[in-house]
């Protein structure tokens, strides 16, 4: 389902994110891919998601070669893929609602069986009271959920969530994952990016490790037997120590002059999301010449 050949990626900056990826990941596997901050995990997910293009080598996924897939193809390819962007990528005018309706409405789904898959979703990341609330009027952990809950609205079957447990607590982490186990068990294949060792450690599935771009472990081992990652990085724990440090910032010090959030356009968001806005407007456009609920 997924397969990397000699797969390299070098950024225009000259950084060699990935060096010689070999992988093939099974229809129904559960892989959490792990390593330190920079490894290229993102990288490596960015380039299953035709996100990025690499520099050499060919990625097969779903049967179809990405390094052909034309630019006004990755929307219908996206199509089975629900994914957790580190970084949330929520639409900011919308509310939780709708950024999440907005996944199903690209799609094509009617406003009836949107209506019933949101609601389902909201309560299962428990978001229940926080429908109508825009992404600034929640935590990073709900933002987080969001994004999840969006991943999951076209039944998709891969599952790839880059780090979707980084900003909620350990018993929501725990949950996520369990959700995603249940979802695997389903026969979705599900791609996990992670550091934290506590959740692969109880979650018994194929790891792969990348360092410094390149895959150092992979197989259904311990997390006592990972190797120890580059000296050029901090140990992860320690990381998330001093960074924990940083995001906790009293609320006394909240000025109201505080950074406007990133100058964004919808277009950004849905070329992110989607692969490109052309489909979504063709899509809302025909459905405002229809009128609505057809069956
Ligand atoms: N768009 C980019 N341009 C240049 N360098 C990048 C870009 N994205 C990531 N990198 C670099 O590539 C390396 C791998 O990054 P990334 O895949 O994000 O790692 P991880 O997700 O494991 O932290 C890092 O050195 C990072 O700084
Ligand atoms: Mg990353």
């Amino acid at each position: 389902m997924i397969d990397f050949k000699n797969v390299s990626k070098v950024y225009d900056n000259g950084t060699k994110a990935l060096q010689n990826i070999n992988i093939h990941i099974d229809k129904g596997e559960f892989v959490f891919i792990v390593g330190a901050s920079g490894a290229g995990k993102s990288t490596f997910i960015k380039l299953m998601m035709r996100e990025e293009v690499p520099t050499n080598g060919t990625i097969v996924v779903n049967g179809i070669n990405l390094n052909e897939l034309k630019k006004r193809k990755i929307p219908y390819f996206r199509r089975n893929m629900g994914i957790v962007f580190q970084d949330f990528r929520l639409i900011p005018n919308m509310t939780v609602y709708d950024n999440i309706a907005f996944a199903m409405r690209v799609v094509g789904a009617k406003e009836k069986d949107i209506k019933k898959r949101v609601a389902y979703l909201i309560n299962l990341v428990g978001l229940s009271a926080k429908v109508k609330c825009k992404p600034t009027e929640l935590s990073g952990g709900e933002q987080q959920r969001v994004s999840l809950a969006r991943a999951l609205a076209n039944n998709a079957n891969i599952i790839i969530a880059d780090e979707p447990t980084g900003n909620v607590d350990p018993q929501m982490s725990y949950e996520i994952v369990e959700l995603l186990t249940r979802l695997n068990d389903a026969g979705t294949t599900v791609i996990m990016v992670t550091h934290a060792h506590d959740l692969v450690e109880k979650f018994d599935k194929r790891v792969i490790m990348l360092d410094g771009g390149e895959i150092v472990v992979d197989g259904n081992v311990q997390v006592s037997d990972l190797p120890v990652q580059s000296s050029s990085h901090l140990n992860v724990a320690k990381k998330e120590e001093i960074e924990s440090k940083f995001t906790e910032t009293p609320v006394a010090e909240e000025s109201e002059d505080e950074a406007l959030p990133e100058e964004k356009s919808d277009d950004d968001f849905l070329n992110a999301i989607i692969g490109d806005t052309e489909s979504y407007r063709v899509y809302l456009e025909k459905d405002d010449a229809e009128g609505g609920d057809e069956s």
